[in-house]
């Protein structure tokens, strides 16, 4: 077995707007099987204490101001690489029965997601690293030159655009659902709350972590209990430009729309409130998106991104079974510009914390 080589993906097969045939994969409906927050050091805490409860803002507070207390907005810092999955290790430790699942890959929504959106993308390089461990893959984002140059030298009008996103769910979240949200304090981008998905594509067992933006209900639940957890009816917040202009209504058509999709479909979330805002960053309203009527009339499909991820997870399966070492590790590399992707079968990369390693070895 050669220690590089390519995923065996057609890639360029895929354009925007052209039919795509194929049916949806067999994609079981994720279901969540634990939670835990991110408190402000980005450390796991075993607890729902930073789950919100959606709490539109009544009429009389429009235009909501995205710009108000952002002087003193505390940004999430840069990590050191494979710290996210390394708080997944802890989480799981800690409930050691979500190893019982016995996955074929252990990640993260947002990296699914951004596997999803390789057919339709041209322009931008991505890296992850796969490692196997007793049995499953763990498979962590690793940042890219270019990644690392746009994040430090993304313009400080462009991160508070960022951080309008934020203050929107500041607007329309509380933690108590009798209590109108906190408007008035810096908020803290660092703090999350994340749940645990199981899922299955065809045949292939899904576990991965996602930061949930807020749940709808008028009593605070008991998340920590599994029938609550599963009864929660989560909401995704976004926002997006007021009067699109014609290039912003094509990049929600061909990207941005795909991308709310993934991201909500991967957790069974059906619908997406969007603040519109104008170049000011005022919020003038609340649109609301139907997760399962999105597609239509977009030139993306829905069924050529579950089956890429099918295709490219079974790939990955395939190659860390041929190489055939224990705790085989595999960095690989989507070139856009071919688009392919390369793997390269890495010999002293520490992706898992010691630490899990030991305590799962004993
Ligand atoms: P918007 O949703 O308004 O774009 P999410 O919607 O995924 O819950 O993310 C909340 C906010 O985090 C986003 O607001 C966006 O501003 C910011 N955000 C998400 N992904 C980001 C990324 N990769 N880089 C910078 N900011 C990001
Ligand atoms: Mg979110
Ligand atoms: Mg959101």
């Amino acid at each position: 077995m050669s220690s590089t080589g390519t995923l065996h993906l057609n890639i360029r097969t895929h354009k925007l707007g052209t039919p795509y045939s194929v049916a949806f994969p067999n994609f079981s409906r994720p279901e969540p099987v634990g939670c835990y927050s991110i408190n402000e050091s980005r450390e796991l805490e075993d607890n729902a204490n930073n789950a919100g409860y959606l709490r539109i803002p009544p009429q009389t507070d429009f235009p909501l101001d995205l710009n108000a207390g952002i002087e003193q907005v505390q940004r999430k810092p840069p990590e050191p690489d494979y710290h996210d999955i390394a708080q997944l290790c802890r989480y799981i430790s800690l409930h050691p029965k979500l190893l019982q699942l016995q996955a074929d890959v252990i990640t993260f929504r947002g990296i699914l997601r951004q596997i999803m959106g390789t057919p339709y993308e041209r322009q931008k390089d991505y890296c992850l690293v796969a490692t196997l461990f007793h049995g499953s893959i763990y498979l962590a984002k690793l940042e890219t030159p270019e990644q690392r140059e746009e994040r430090q030298q993304m313009p400080s009008q462009q991160q508070d655009m960022c951080s309008w996103g934020f203050k929107f769910e500041q607007y329309c979240t509380t933690h108590d659902p009798q209590e109108k949200p906190i408007t008035d304090v810096p908020v803290n981008e660092s703090k999350e709350f994340a749940c645990i998905y199981s899922s299955k594509l065809n045949g292939l067992k899904l576990l991965y972590g996602a930061e949930m933006d807020c749940i709808k209900s008028t009593q605070r639940l008991d998340l920590r209990q599994e029938s609550q957890l599963r009864a929660a009816q989560f909401v995704e917040l976004k926002t997006s430009a007021l009067d699109m202009n014609f290039r912003q209504q094509r990049s929600f058509d061909n990207y941005k729309s795909s991308n709310w999709w993934c991201q909500s479909y991967l957790v069974g979330i059906g619908s997406i409130l969007a603040g519109l805002r104008d170049p000011q960053g005022m919020l003038h309203e609340i649109k609301e998106y139907d997760v399962r009527t999105l597609h239509r009339n977009k030139p993306w499909s829905a069924a050529a991104m579950a089956n890429f991820l099918y295709d490219f997870l079974h790939e990955l399966k395939t190659l860390m079974a041929h190489l055939n070492t224990p705790e085989a590790t595999v960095r690989l590399d989507f070139k856009a510009a071919q688009s392919q992707v390369y793997y390269t079968v890495l010999k002293d990369e520490q992706v898992l914390p010691t630490w899990y390693r030991q305590q799962l070895s004993n």
